[in-house]
């Protein structure tokens, strides 16, 4: 059978996972057979469809926007109307998956669907031969992730997503501050996530108590992200995990009143040892109401200690208290807090023009947090630490004081 059009366009900048974490030369210019001598570098945009058009693909509209690099140009859901609501609202074209897939201009399709649908749409786009870029969670379990991860590989195509929070302001500053000394060395962590649960407001909350939701595959990835962005591959984690409502009753409209059976733990407690040594401790909780004010995220180093800024925004403060200081004090940022959604496509469509460019919102990184969240069960499950296996290389620091609509110096 021939190669579609699309898969053609998509395969001509097939990525090569080897190249992954090189300083990349090469620039932005459309690239044409008959290049002028002395060529004007003209900024080169990748084209993009976006699959689900629900709750959160509004911030996707607005924030690949943002981004000169990503031209938004069709979008599709399960439910047509839905699509053509969006397509209506933000002037691009309503189509169905089959044919968003087949559009031989689409280069990046963003999964925005719900996680038990994640892995086989991102198999669909990776099998039309375009980049997939998904929200959260990556995946409903590791061997899932693993299939993702490896027909990417196969088809020389870049797969990853959400979260992409930890390219902003906040987090950005807090990782060149560890990276420069400001707390020492690191030593400890803790990551607090406590509250109700999504049903007070989310209009269709159900796949929030379903496989792959609950507060670990949906809070996890955020915080789990930051901190291994922070301080490298875990290597296992202990932990405790129930489920202390067996159902939840909406509060939102419009199915105020409306139950739903809860399939997933909604309490966890639990521990991380990060490789370098460091020990984490962390709660995620869709069953408490609010108690004392939490950290989201402190960082305790040998020299001091530091408030990471909640990892569900891209903005701050970043927080230190040095051994000996009494108070803590605003760290300036190095890094743009305007960031949106989008961010992480915007990054992917970088890596695609830039092919030595290491793509930050990876899948690898993605697959290691599945393998983190799913081991907390586990470990309930067994009584027993369970060892992490996959590796990632930790996402390079982004170069400090970019504008807010570019990625790359
Ligand atoms: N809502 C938020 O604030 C928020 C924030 C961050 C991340 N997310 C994540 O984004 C994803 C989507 O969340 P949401 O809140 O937009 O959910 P949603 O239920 O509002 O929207 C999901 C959309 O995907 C469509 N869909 C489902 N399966 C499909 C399929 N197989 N093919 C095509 N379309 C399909 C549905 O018809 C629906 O329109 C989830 O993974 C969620 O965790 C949501």
């Amino acid at each position: 059978m021939s190669r579609s059009a699309g898969e053609a366009n998509a395969a001509s900048r097939q990525h090569d996972p080897a190249l992954d974490g090189h300083t990349g030369s090469v620039s932005l210019i459309a690239s044409t057979a008959h290049r002028p001598t002395n060529p004007t570098p003209m900024p080169h945009q990748v084209k993009v469809g976006l699959i689900g058009c629900g709750n959160i693909s509004q911030a996707y509209f607005v924030g690949c926007k943002r981004y000169n690099i990503l031209d938004l140009v069709a979008c599709a859901d399960l439910e047509f109307s839905r699509a053509q609501a969006k397509a209506a609202s933000h002037g691009v074209r309503a189509l169905t998956v089959d044919e968003l897939l087949a559009d031989p201009e689409i280069e990046i399709v963003i999964n925005l669907t719900i996680p038990r649908a994640h892995a086989s749409i991102n198999e669909r786009i990776l099998r039309a031969g375009k980049h997939a870029y998904v929200e959260k969670p990556f995946a409903l379990n590791l061997a899932e992730a693993k299939r993702v991860l490896a027909l990417a590989k196969r088809k020389k195509l870049l797969v990853g997503g959400a979260p992409d929070t930890f390219l902003g302001g906040g987090i950005q500053t807090a990782r060149q501050l560890l990276e420069d000394g400001a707390i020492g060395q690191p030593v400890a962590a803790t990551a607090y996530c406590m509250g109700h649960g999504h049903e007070s407001w989310h209009p269709a909350p159900e796949f929030y108590y379903q496989t792959g939701g609950g507060p670990m595959f949906d809070m996890g990835p955020y915080y789990l992200t930051a901190l291994v962005n922070l301080l490298g591959p875990v290597r296992r984690v202990s932990g405790s995990a129930k489920t202390s409502f067996p159902t939840r009753t909406i509060t939102s409209q419009p199915l105020a009143g409306q139950k739903i059976k809860v399939a997933v733990p909604t309490h966890y407690a639990g521990t991380l040892e990060f490789a370098n040594g460091v020990i984490a401790t962390l709660i995620m909780s869709f069953d408490v109401w609010p108690g004392a004010p939490m950290p989201r995220i402190e960082l305790f180093g040998s020299e001091g200690t530091m408030l990471v800024p909640d990892p569900n925004t891209f903005t701050g403060p970043v927080q230190i208290r040095r051994a000996g200081e009494n108070a803590f004090a605003d760290a300036p940022l190095t890094h743009s807090e305007a960031r949106l959604r989008g961010t992480g496509v915007a990054d992917m469509a970088y890596s695609i023009l830039r092919r030595r460019r290491n793509f930050r919102c990876n899948g690898e990184l993605a697959t290691h947090v599945v393998e983190i969240m799913a081991a907390f069960e586990k470990a309930s499950k067994s009584g027993r630490y369970v060892t992490i296996a996959t590796r990632f290389k930790q996402p390079k620091i982004l170069p400090p004081q970019l504008p807010d609509n570019v990625l790359d110096a």
